[in-house]
């Protein structure tokens, strides 16, 4: 990426989010990056999605609402009531109309990443694993995630998914359907592999 255009995108989250969101941001991109090298992915693209991947989290939840039925984004019953998990599908769309982004890997990486999704592409794991063990956050057992982020793509994207699955049941919150396609398409696919390899 020419660095100008990443010296944009930094400006602009730095003025629409908290420190501590900002700093969250340059510590999913460090994260992004580390793991686009290991897995032979775009680094350019790695870093856009990264620095943009919350561009939309500060909203208040009716004006995400209102964007999502201006951009025709599918609010299900889950959503409705936690009109939060918008906030990856309108950063989507924000980011594609401010910065005119037309790369769907980047724009579908920064919409997945609330809650996962069917047949994730590599960059939208990475993104969505960064979010998740970048240098700013801890949590009980983020450094088996962090190790195995580095070992296996697909091994780690099923242990985060579980921990985020997890955690949102222990919170009686209601699972968004999404995040278990995304656990069931992992698991049924080294399934499939392990069969062939019989
Ligand atoms: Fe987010
Ligand atoms: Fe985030």
């Amino acid at each position: 990426m020419q660095s100008n255009q990443r010296e944009i995108y930094i400006e602009s989250i730095k003025q629409r989010l908290s420190p501590e969101r900002f700093r969250h941001c340059m510590g999913v991109e460090k994260a992004a990056i580390q793991l686009a090298k290991r897995y032979d992915v775009d680094l350019e693209k790695a870093s856009t999605a990264a620095l943009l991947h919350d561009y939309a989290k500060e909203l208040p939840k009716q004006q995400l609402l209102l964007l999502a039925r201006k951009y025709n984004i599918v609010v299900d019953d889950i959503i409705q009531t936690s009109l939060g998990l918008l906030h990856g599908p309108v950063a989507s769309w924000l980011v594609k109309e401010k910065f005119k982004i037309t790369d769907v890997q980047i724009l579908d990486a920064i919409k997945n990443h609330t809650v996962g999704a069917k047949r994730m592409s590599k960059l939208e794991k990475i993104i969505y694993l960064a979010d998740l063990i970048e240098e700013t956050r801890e949590f009980s057992g983020i450094n088996t995630i962090r190790e195995a982020a580095m070992n296996n793509l697909n091994e780690a994207m099923r242990m985060a998914l579980t921990c985020e699955v997890v955690y949102t049941m222990q919170h009686c919150r209601a699972v968004h359907p999404n995040s278990i396609d995304a656990y069931n398409d992992l698991v049924t696919s080294q399934k499939e592999k392990e069969n062939e390899a019989i």
